[in-house]
This record gives structure tokens, C-alpha cells and sequence, in this order.
């Protein structure tokens, strides 16, 4: 991969393969001395920071892995001017938050709506005791020139769950291959680096030098209503005569999804789990929603149109397939699993300790053409049925109900309405991860 270009010892390693850890702290700060932060950082933290190669090779693993990413506001501290060329990164998150994205603004963590974050530490490891060693490394060597702003700790699920996002379904299967880097598996579309990293083959827009190699990291704190979407599975259960009443509601859970818990796509085994082909990587991605003698564009007996998984890559659904509009999920459970009460009730507690989600992250080197793309113009549109997993209604209101289509297999008509929100957005930041290049000889002195 080296030979066809990309710099992988410069660019940071969360971005093209993942800092997959069981546990990952987002340790968002403030730089309350900017030419104190400017001068640990060459000697201090770069050394800290993880690169891509260092990932690849299991024996150049570190006990915990760094990256480290700035809000637009927190380059402005630190006198960086230069503008990156991405209006959605240099207005911050909250700028699109209810028009864009769909937020009800209420519902967003007091500092992703303030203008206290300047950047995230990104630790991962495999134990809270090692993310918090290295957190107080780096504390150390910052000297007071940071504090904190807000944090979260998300960590990957126990036992049978690991791998599985909170509403339990497999995750981190589908992630595009990148030209000259990656072997794709079947299935898996390729495509260029520019997409994701800036100033490489494919990004066409006029970037500062110091920029490439860096991306653009959308940070999302997406709470996750398990009790309520559960319930809401069993209430709604289909009625394919064949299975029983959990099979029923199971296959509906598939259904909005796009696929099994077990992470077997929907587009290949439409009314039974696999688990044997979930575990394939040969075969788990190998599926792009056609089918001899169906057509395309009206068939949804396999897949729904609108479930999770197509509505954020329609794959063949689009001819030609689309190239513009990808990103690279790099996100963690956070929170605790369900409680008994909880289970017992079907309602999420209010206990803020008890809050989970998914602490959501996406890199592209175009935050209009990615994460905000996917999210305001395929997951809240009502064209070809809302998300019925991350959809809302657009305009930054609650609960309002969703009608996406093609739920029920036996009638692709009927409208399952969906009269609650199940991922609640608490907001997030845009943030800027930088080349090791870049952190050493622009934004250190
Ligand atoms: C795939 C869950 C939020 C974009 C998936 C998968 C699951 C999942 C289970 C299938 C696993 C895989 O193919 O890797 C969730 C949950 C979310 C969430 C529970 C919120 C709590 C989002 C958001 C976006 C997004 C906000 C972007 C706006 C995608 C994409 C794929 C995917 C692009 C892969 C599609 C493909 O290539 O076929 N998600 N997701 N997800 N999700 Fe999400």
C-alpha cells in the first residue's frame, strides 16, 4: 500500500482501519493556553499518536492507541486561519443542527452546543485503567494548557454482544475499501482516497498543503431507546405464518435494519437468520439489493428500500453506483446495557448514568458529501420510506411519525407507522484530524 502512495506512518490511524479497542474514551478539551498546548505538542504528544502503520502490524500495536482531532474553533485558538475548504466543518455541528441533520436541539449535551470544544483525544484500549493512564500522560505533558469540556467513554458490549450495537444488531461490517490501500472483499465497493483523506487522488477541492492527509471526523453522541424499540419490534410483529410470534417481531427488527442481529444481510436472507453466512466475510457484503427476473426499482420483498443499511449505501439501487458520497465508520457502544426495571417497564430510564448509545464517528474528506449528506438526504428523506433506525423528520422535531415503506414482506404497501424517535441525537462536532506531519511542523512551535 505504501507503493501506491498513501503515507501511512502520517496519517492517524482511527481514519482508514479503526482503533478497534474494547474500550475508546472521546476526552473532548479546551486549550485555555494556546502557546503552552503549541509547544508540548511536537515533543510531547506526537509521539503519543498513533498512526496507520502502527495498527496494521500486531506487534507494533501500543497499549493504547491516540488520536487527536480540533473543532474549527480550536484552530482559530490556536491561530491556525487557513481555511480548510469545508463550510460544514468551520460553522461546527450546531450550525446545522435542526435544518440539516434533524436535531431537536434540546435534547443536545450543553457542550456540544456551547463553544467550549477545541478538540477530542481519541484513547483506546482494552481496559478503562490504561485509557485513563495514558489520559493522565497526556494531562501531564499539556500542563495545564487544556481542560476538560466534556467526555465519554464508550466501550464495546459484553460477552455474545461484543461487536453489537446496543439495539443488538452486529456492526462494523460495511466500510467502503479505499484505492491502494485495501483488498476488497466481494461486495465491497472501492473507492478513492480523496474521498476521505484531503489532497489525495479524488478530492478536487483547494486545501491548504499542511492539510493533507488529515480528514474530517463527524462526532455524534447517538442515544439509543433499547427498551422502546423492543417493544416496538413485539407490538408490531410481522405475521409470517411460519415463524412464531419472536421470530415475527425479530424479522421486522431485520427488516428496518437491512440486517439480522447476527449481521446476515436482509438482501440475501430475507426470512431467516444466517448465522453461517453472517460470519463469512467472503459472503456478508456480497449483495447489492438486485435479484434476476425482480425489478430493482419496485422489488422490496428482499430488502426494504428504506431500511438502515439502503437508505445509507443503496448500492446498485443508484446506477451507476454512487462514488460521491461515503464515509468510514469508526463509532463504539457507550452506556450500560439494559436493566431489569428497564426491561420490566419498556421505558429507558431518565438516570443519566444509565444514558447508552452509540458514540458515533465518520471521516470524509467532504462533511456535506458524507455524514451529513447520508444523514439529511437519504436517511431523513421520505422518498422511498424515512430511516426507520436514524430517520427523522428534518426538521428538528421529536417523535413526529415516520412512514417507511416495504416493513411487511407480505404487503410492501402497508405503512408501519413508526410514532417515536428510537436514536436520539445529543449532539456532536466536526472536528479535524491532522497528519502527524501537520501536528508536528504547523500546529506545534
Ligand atoms: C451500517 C446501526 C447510525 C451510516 C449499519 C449497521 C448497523 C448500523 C447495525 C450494519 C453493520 C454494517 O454493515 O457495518 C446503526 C445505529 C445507529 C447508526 C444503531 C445509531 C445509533 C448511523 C448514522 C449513519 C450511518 C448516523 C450516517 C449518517 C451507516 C452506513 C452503513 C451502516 C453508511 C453501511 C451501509 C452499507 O455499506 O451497506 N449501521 N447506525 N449509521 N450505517 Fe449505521
Amino acid at each position: 500500500s505504501a507503493e501506491a502512495g498513501l503515507n501511512l506512518t502520517n496519517i492517524q490511524g482511527d481514519i482508514l482501519i479503526g482503533m478497534k479497542k474494547n474500550k475508546e474514551l472521546f476526552f473532548f478539551f479546551t486549550i485555555i493556553n494556546s502557546t503552552l498546548f503549541r509547544s508540548q505538542l511536537g515533543s510531547g504528544i506526537l509521539p503519543l499518536i498513533t498512526p496507520t502503520s502502527q495498527l496494521l502490524a500486531v506487534d507494533t500495536q501500543p497499549t493504547t492507541a491516540v488520536n487527536l482531532a480540533f473543532s474549527q474553533r480550536g484552530l482559530t485558538t490556536l491561530d491556525i486561519t487557513d481555511d480548510l475548504g469545508d463550510t460544514a466543518f468551520a460553522n461546527g455541528q450546531i450550525d446545522n443542527v435542526a435544518s440539516i441533520l434533524g436535531d431537536e436541539t434540546s435534547n443536545w449535551e450543553s457542550a456540544f452546543a456551547g463553544t467550549s470544544i477545541h478538540g477530542v483525544f481519541l484513547l483506546a484500549s482494552d481496559t478503562v485503567d490504561n485509557v485513563n493512564a495514558t489520559l493522565s500522560q497526556i494531562q501531564a505533558l499539556l500542563n495545564g494548557s487544556i481542560t476538560e469540556a466534556y467526555s465519554l467513554q464508550g466501550q464495546a458490549r459484553p460477552a455474545d454482544q461484543q461487536g453489537h450495537e446496543h439495539f443488538g444488531f452486529m456492526d462494523g461490517i460495511s466500510n467502503p475499501a479505499v484505492t491502494g490501500f485495501s483488498t476488497p472483499l466481494p461486495g465491497q465497493q472501492v473507492i478513492d482516497p480523496g474521498l476521505f483523506l484531503l489532497g489525495e487522488t479524488g478530492d478536487t477541492v483547494t486545501r491548504p498543503a499542511w492539510a493533507k492527509d488529515g480528514s474530517f471526523l463527524a462526532f455524534r453522541q447517538l442515544q439509543q431507546r433499547v427498551p422502546e424499540f423492543n417493544k416496538f419490534l413485539v407490538d408490531n410483529a410481522l405475521s409470517n405464518p411460519n415463524l412464531t410470534a419472536d421470530q415475527n417481531a425479530e424479522l421486522l427488527g431485520a427488516r428496518m435494519m437491512g440486517r439480522w442481529k447476527s449481521g446476515a444481510p436482509v438482501d440475501l436472507t430475507p426470512t431467516v437468520d444466517d448465522p453461517v453466512l453472517a460470519a463469512d466475510p467472503q459472503r456478508n457484503n456480497n449483495f447489492n439489493y438486485s435479484h434476476p427476473g425482480f425489478d430493482l426499482d419496485t422489488d422490496q420483498t428482499h430488502c426494504p428500500f428504506s431500511a438502515h443499511l439502503r437508505k445509507t449505501n443503496p448500492r446498485a439501487g443508484l446506477n451507476p453506483e454512487n462514488t460521491a458520497n461515503h464515509i468510514i465508520r469508526a463509532g463504539i457502544p457507550y452506556g450500560p446495557e439494559v436493566t431489569d426495571a428497564e426491561n420490566a417497564s419498556n421505558v429507558s430510564s431518565t438516570d443519566p448514568s444509565l444514558e447508552r448509545g452509540l458514540a458515533f464517528v465518520a471521516y470524509q474528506s467532504d462533511i456535506n458529501a458524507g455524514f451529513a449528506f447520508l444523514q439529511q438526504l437519504w436517511a431523513n428523506n421520505a422518498a422511498y420510506g424515512v430511516d426507520p433506525i436514524i430517520g427523522t423528520d428534518g426538521l428538528g422535531q421529536a417523535d413526529v411519525p415516520r412512514s417507511p415503506s416495504g416493513l411487511d414482506p407480505a404487503d410492501p404497501t402497508r405503512i408501519i407507522t413508526i410514532d417515536q424517535d428510537f436514536v436520539v441525537s445529543r449532539g456532536g462536532e466536526y472536528f479535524f484530524s491532522p497528519s502527524l506531519s501537520a501536528i508536528q511542523n504547523t500546529l506545534a512551535i
